[in-house]
């Protein structure tokens, strides 16, 4: 009797865990089947998934990056909105630039890393690539306010920066042009890629997630944020917003997204780190955030116990930001037209 007992509690026991190994295994296979991806762990897969950036340019685009001296005050850098040390966005909502002005169409500053796994850039994704995006803010009037001739005339007048742009641009004749500034920098912002344990989960180890971050990531599937929401970056595509309702802080600035009313799929990775949120910044929570989405993307009203799974998932995208030494920037010499500002 107590024999047929135990084989009873034995066979449910095991059955049991079967049923919880082939669940947990099961979502890791439906949040792939869903388009989910791994940032790739083998180094030229990853190569090839961050377009190769040359270690040289990669070297120079990080000066770039930090050197105020590309804008026409010669006060802001791209660091400036796009701090690293913050989630590489700047905590406001809506960006200042030169003479501190406020953004025009009071949109808020995405952030730089994994901004490589964009298909488009800018919330109306007017950019294809990191290398046309970067000439964009240097120029643009309320962002750095620089023409590219001062640009390069700044930069010339820096020797170390001349022999630098010669060792990177080997080829060209004249390599300190606009150009290659656009494309060193965009170098560098290839290499800001967060790894975080969603992507080791992704890669079989599945017991890096907590209980509530598993759940939301099935939440995240089941309720279908996943079909806007996908690919490594889990965002950087063009998606109308809002879907369904009327976006409840659609009268803070006038923005409208693209010709065809699309709007940039914001990425979700860091996304604990680079509140406020959205094109207009003008959600501060994340909770807020996910329980708009369900409004106005998905028409649902999600619940309090579904919103708290939600974000304890998107905690999960928080990765390692790569280590970045502050870079020692070439002086300006006597011929280095001096900054200009009011
Ligand atoms: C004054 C603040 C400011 C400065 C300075 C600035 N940016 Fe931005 N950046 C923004 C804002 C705001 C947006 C979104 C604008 C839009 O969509 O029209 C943006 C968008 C971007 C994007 C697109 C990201 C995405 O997810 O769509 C990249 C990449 C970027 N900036 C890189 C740079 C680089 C490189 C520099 C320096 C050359 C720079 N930015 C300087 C505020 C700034
Ligand atoms: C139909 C496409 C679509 C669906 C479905 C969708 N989203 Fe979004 N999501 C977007 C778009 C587009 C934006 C950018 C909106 C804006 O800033 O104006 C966005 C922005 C976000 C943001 C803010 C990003 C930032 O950088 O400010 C979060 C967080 C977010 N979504 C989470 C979710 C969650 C969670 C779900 C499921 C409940 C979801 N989304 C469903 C398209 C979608």
């Amino acid at each position: 009797m107590f024999r047929i007992f135990k084989f009873f509690i034995v066979s449910f026991v095991v059955v049991g865990l079967l049923a919880v190994v082939a669940e947990a295994s099961s979502l890791r296979e439906k949040a792939l089947s869903a388009g989910l991806k791994p940032i790739p762990k083998d180094k030229i897969e990853l190569m090839k998934a961050i377009g190769n950036p040359d270690p040289k340019s990669v070297e120079l685009g990080k000066k770039l990056f930090f050197d105020t001296r590309i804008s026409k005050s010669g006060r802001i850098s791209c660091n400036t909105c796009h701090d690293l040390a913050q989630g590489g966005a700047d905590g406001v909502p809506a960006a200042v630039g030169h003479e501190w002005a406020v953004n025009p169409h009071h949109l808020n500053s995405p952030t730089v890393y994994n901004s490589v796994f964009n298909s488009k850039q800018m919330w109306d994704g007017r950019f294809g690539t990191l290398e046309d995006q970067a000439k964009g803010p240097i120029q643009a009037s309320p962002e750095m306010a620089a023409s590219p001739e001062l640009v390069v005339e700044r930069l010339s007048s820096i020797p170390a920066y001349v022999q630098e742009f010669k060792e990177t641009f080997p080829k060209e004749k004249e390599p300190l042009n606009f150009d290659n500034v656009a494309r060193a920098i965009a170098a560098f912002e290839r290499t800001l890629i967060t790894p975080s344990r969603f992507d080791k989960y992704l890669r079989g180890d599945e017991d890096v997630l907590t209980k509530s971050e598993v759940k939301g990531l099935s939440v995240f599937i089941d309720k279908g944020c996943v079909q806007c929401h996908s690919g490594i970056g889990l965002g950087g595509i063009m998606r109308p917003f809002p879907v369904t309702g009327t976006y409840k802080y659609k009268n803070i600035g006038d923005f409208k997204g693209d010709s065809s009313g699309l709007v940039k799929v914001g990425l979700l990775r860091n996304i604990s780190n680079t509140a406020p949120y959205f094109h207009n910044g003008a959600v501060w929570t994340l909770e807020e955030a996910v329980r708009i989405m369900g409004q106005n993307q998905l028409g649902i009203e999600l619940s309090d116990k579904e919103v708290d799974s939600l974000v304890a998932f998107l905690f999960s995208l928080e990765g390692e930001k790569p280590v970045i030494i502050y870079p020692v920037l070439p002086s300006s010499t006597s011929k280095t037209p001096r900054p200009d500002i009011k």
